[in-house]
């Protein structure tokens, strides 16, 4: 039994560091980041380098059908519920090296720093790595911790297709991650997750740690708009059924609706496929997804009533078609009163400046909020950029923020 870890107590910064730079091998991007998106074969590299590392430092790995990995270090109460502590690895297409891969990573430098301490916790600590945090090539986003939360049934997350078609069950035997343990059988003490901020805000407050004690709602919309394939240069304006146009002034609309409902709003449109997207041919379909966001919910849900509602006005006069489906949604969380005092008290203890945080990006948290206490912490980035290769953070700022999950993971679970 050793004392609780006092103030002087840090995680490896080199290792942390190290270990980063060592996962960002794995599915080099185009500009300096990663495309290490779910269920590929880079995503089944990362796993096994991942896998490794974690039975190194003696953790035991369990799978679930869903693919997530989860790394056990036992505790001395055989009846003590775990503590999970993670995050994603699998990026975005043009993904940076932080986002998602700081949250195992630095979940797996607390095992580590633990193991170098000789420190044991009454409960266990899961380390652990949801499978398709990001969405971007099986909508919707956080599909594994919505399955282990009850949201999604197995069978709807295993027919998800990706752009080509591919099915995520499919893809999860493919690259040998099909695990045998039930989703969701698990259960939680408390979980955290550390993450990058993705946002401006604590590098112009310049405060190294977020307290994150909320994350705001989201609705993603599906829209499929049809017109009529025609030559862009012999068809007069007057006989033109435009579903490109249609879908341009949806998206103004979009913009206007998130601007009339500040602050606290945000809307935008991600992805957009126009078929067949040749030069000149006008297209005869386009689907693309309206993504809309607000801390409060009552506004996030009149948003999206308005952007339904005045969709037909647009795609009406042009002779347009519209469908619209919403393929993904979270209400506002509330993250847990005590795990926020944990993590805001372990930064006091060791110095760090710090604020309260909403999260503007979905997690992982969201939905194991939903079973468990949770919570997360955050560090800054540069410019508030992420979701972009160029995503960057300091080696300080990494540590920083795991120093505080470190302090704020032991407490919880209990020397
Ligand atoms: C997940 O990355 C999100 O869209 O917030
Ligand atoms: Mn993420
Ligand atoms: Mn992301
Ligand atoms: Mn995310």
């Amino acid at each position: 039994m050793v004392a609780a870890p006092g103030e002087n107590m840090r995680v490896n910064a080199d290792r942390l560091w190290a270990t980063l730079m060592d996962m960002a091998k794995i599915g080099p991007g185009i500009a300096g980041g990663n495309n290490r998106q779910t269920l590929t074969d880079e995503d089944g590299e990362g796993r096994k380098l991942f896998k490794t590392w974690c039975e190194d430092a003696g953790l035991t790995i369990g799978v679930d059908k869903m693919g997530t990995m989860f790394a056990t270090r036992p505790g001395t109460d055989p009846d003590a519920l775990p503590v999970y502590v993670g995050s994603h690895l699998d990026t975005q297409p043009t993904g940076g090296k932080y986002d998602g891969v700081l949250g195992v990573l630095g979940a797996l430098e607390v095992v580590r720093t633990m193991n170098d301490l000789g420190i044991k916790t009454k409960h266990p600590i899961v380390v652990t790595n949801w499978t398709n945090e990001e969405g971007a090539r099986f909508a919707p986003a956080m599909l594994a911790s919505g399955v282990f939360a009850g949201i999604h049934t197995l069978d709807y997350a295993y027919d998800r297709k990706d752009p080509d078609g591919k099915t995520f069950g499919d893809e999860l035997k493919r690259i040998g991650w099909l695990g045998d343990e039930e989703v969701g059988a698990r259960k939680m003490h408390a979980y955290f997750e550390y993450h990058i901020e993705q946002g401006p805000i604590l590098e112009a407050e310049e405060k190294t740690i977020g307290v994150v004690t909320h994350c705001q709602g989201l609705w993603w919309l599906e829209f499929t708009l049809t017109g009529r394939e025609a030559h862009t240069g012999s068809t007069p304006m007057n006989m033109r059924v435009n579903a490109g146009l249609a879908m341009a002034r949806i998206m103004e609309m979009v913009q206007t609706v998130a601007m009339e409902n500040q602050p606290g709003a945000v809307g935008g449109v991600g992805q957009v496929f126009f078929s067949p997207n040749s030069r000149n041919v006008l297209p005869g379909k386009v689907v693309f997804t309206v993504d809309i966001r607000s801390p409060d919910k009552a506004k996030l849900d009149r948003m999206r009533a308005r952007i339904e509602a005045e969709a037909p006005g647009i795609t009406e006069p042009l002779g347009v078609g519209c469908s619209i489906e919403a393929i993904g949604h979270f209400a506002p969380v509330t993250f847990d009163p005590t795990l926020v005092t944990a993590v805001r008290t372990a930064a006091e203890k060791l110095g760090y400046s710090h604020m309260d945080l909403i999260s503007g990006a979905g997690h992982d948290a969201c939905w194991a909020a939903k079973v468990a206490p949770a919570t997360m912490v955050m560090c800054p980035c540069v410019g508030g950029l992420s979701h972009n290769e160029a995503e960057d953070i300091s080696k300080e700022w990494a540590s920083a923020g795991c120093d505080v999950l470190f302090h704020a993971v032991v407490e919880t679970a209990e020397i």
